[in-house]
């Protein structure tokens, strides 16, 4: 029998369009893209989101020589997010990025690498609620999606080792 997957995400001509809530985040987003340590891609990765009790928390990407130790801004957010406020659900992250070797700026919305979205998923599974991901460039078009692990089907999680 042939199933299928399907979500519903929210597509936006740019950042005018977002409510108050997510048109800061996203601004806050772009604005981080400064403090990425990527020297070897240029591509300046920025997070930003706030949690259910309304303090936010940032992440950039940071970049190694040895290419393979880099981390990707979601994951700093997360691992920051953890520290700060243990078990404290984020209500939505916005991601921005500024693509420094394409002169700069960027109007394509970005999405988390694959292993960015089994942390995402495992940061709303631990926390038990849903994590709105807000993504675009410096510019343009953004779409949200109501929840990361939609990003993810048949992911696998400390469900599967039951
Ligand atoms: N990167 C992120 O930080 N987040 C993403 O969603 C995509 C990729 C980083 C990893 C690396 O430092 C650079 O962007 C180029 O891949």
């Amino acid at each position: 029998m042939t199933q299928q997957y399907n979500f519903d995400f929210e597509e936006y001509e740019d950042i005018s369009k977002l409510n108050e809530g997510d048109a800061a985040l996203l601004l806050e987003a772009r604005k981080i893209t400064q403090k990425a340590y990527a020297p070897y891609s240029n591509f300046l990765v920025g997070a930003a989101a706030i949690f259910a009790n309304g303090e936010k928390v940032f992440g950039t990407n940071q970049e190694n020589a040895s290419y393979p130790v880099g981390i990707c801004a979601e994951r700093v957010l997360l691992a920051s997010a953890s520290m700060i406020q243990t078990d404290e659900p984020i209500l939505t992250m916005a991601i921005s990025y500024n693509n420094l070797s394409r002169n700069g700026g960027s109007d394509r919305p970005i999405s988390p690498c694959g292993m960015c979205r089994q942390s995402l998923a495992e940061y709303e599974l631990r926390t038990n609620h849903p994590m709105r991901l807000v993504m675009s460039g410096m510019e343009g078009k953004v779409i949200v999606v109501q929840s990361a692990s939609q990003l993810l089907p048949f992911s696998f999680s400390s469900n599967s080792m039951k």
